[in-house]
């Protein structure tokens, strides 16, 4: 018995899809081989993709199996248990790609590759060996992801509408000395900095309010409009945004973009784009300070109930996962530490975008 695992890689509403350019009417295709020994099914269908597309992902869902029989010449009739997942790239993509796969799973190769993105229309009548099969389950699965991080949004926004001034005060309590300020302070050390943007800001009082304090001009960006109307009738000086960040469009630059405890509550599938967002946000040269929940704790996320029992979400990636993040979206990690014990720790990275 042979087991594969295949993978529909989605991005945008569209899925992967490859031909062989030295057989091209071999047939549409999607990503996927064998499975090693001892593996897990979800790390050997990350592995294929990574080294038949190059595209590095995450697995979003399981898309279910098949069992195929099959005559091969030499074998004799082997059953093939197929494995499919929906898995989605944590970095960016390019409209079209060549990629050189050196070892195809039946020992031939090297093969070169042509990648395309197909809307699911079209994928599921023009994908070749049954591959078209699976689209409406994969359509199902993009839907209930989409809707996990809408409701993961909707707990966030209205949990820091009832929160917005009992987080400052529990905060302040709990940080007595506001880390937030020391790691602004190693940001600014011996630069000039204008313009500072401050993501998911929350009432401005726990760091916005220092950035203008050192001299920035303040933007300051949160989805709870109960903060963000607290922060604008105190400080009037800083221009508060009510927004979510994952859908933010910003004119203009920023030397400083600092983001105190709010990453942890987007999901994490969203966390790569944000992070490309902020290297186009700041200017060359510029620093983004951020803190992260460490080891990918919560994982994909978590909703559990918080201060006064609110119901609050979480999320994050491994450590490792979130340097490589940070660095495939442009931005060089210059200094990070771990703080804090038990559940409440979290990774403070201080990057930069280069020259
Ligand atoms: C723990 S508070 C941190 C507030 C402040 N940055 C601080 O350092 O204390 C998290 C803040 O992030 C905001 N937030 C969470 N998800 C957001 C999103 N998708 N868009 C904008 N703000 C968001 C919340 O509304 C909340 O005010």
């Amino acid at each position: 018995v042979a087991v594969r695992v295949y993978a529909y890689v989605v991005s945008d509403g569209r899925v992967a899809v490859f031909s062989h350019a030295d057989a091209p009417d071999a047939g549409l295709q999607i990503p996927g081989g064998g499975v090693e020994d001892g593996e897990d099914l979800a790390a050997a269908v990350r592995r294929e993709v990574l080294e038949e597309s190059g595209l590095d992902c995450e697995v979003v869902g399981d898309l279910g199996p098949s069992t195929r029989r099959g005559w091969f010449p030499g074998r004799g009739i082997v059953d093939t248990h197929r494995h499919y997942f929906h898995l989605r790239p944590t970095g960016a993509v390019r409209e079209t790609w060549t990629w050189y796969e050196r070892h195809a799973s039946d020992g031939t190769g090297p093969h070169e590759l042509r990648f395309r993105w197909l809307p699911f229309a079209e994928a599921a009548t023009e994908l070749d060996f049954g591959f078209g099969a699976r689209l409406g389950r994969l359509d199902e699965s993009v839907q209930r992801a989409d809707a996990a991080d809408r409701e993961a949004r909707r707990v966030v926004a209205e949990g820091y509408e009832q929160l917005a001034a009992t987080y400052v005060t529990w905060s302040r309590a709990s940080d007595l000395d506001n880390p937030r300020h020391a790691w602004i302070d190693r940001a600014l050390a011996g630069r000039t900095v204008e313009r500072a943007l401050d993501l998911g800001c929350g009432t401005g009082e726990l760091a916005s309010a220092y950035l203008h304090e050192r001299g920035c001009q303040v933007t300051a960006v949160d989805i709870s409009t109960v903060s963000v109307a607290r922060g604008a009738e105190r400080y009037p000086d800083i221009e508060f945004i009510a927004a979510d960040l994952t859908q933010l469009s910003l004119l203009g630059s920023f030397d400083l973009v600092t983001a105190f405890y709010s990453v942890i509550h987007i999901p994490r599938r969203q966390q790569p784009a944000l992070f490309r967002d902020v290297a186009r946000w700041l200017v060359p040269g510029g620093r983004f300070v951020v803190n992260l929940e460490p080891s990918g704790n919560s994982g994909a996320g978590c909703t559990e109930p918080w201060l006064d029992g609110v119901p609050m979400f979480w999320s994050a990636w491994s450590n490792d996962e979130s340097h490589r993040l940070l660095e495939r979206a442009g931005l060089r990690v210059l200094d990070e530490e771990r703080q804090g014990a038990g559940d409440e720790q979290f990774l403070w990275l201080l990057c930069e975008k280069p020259l």
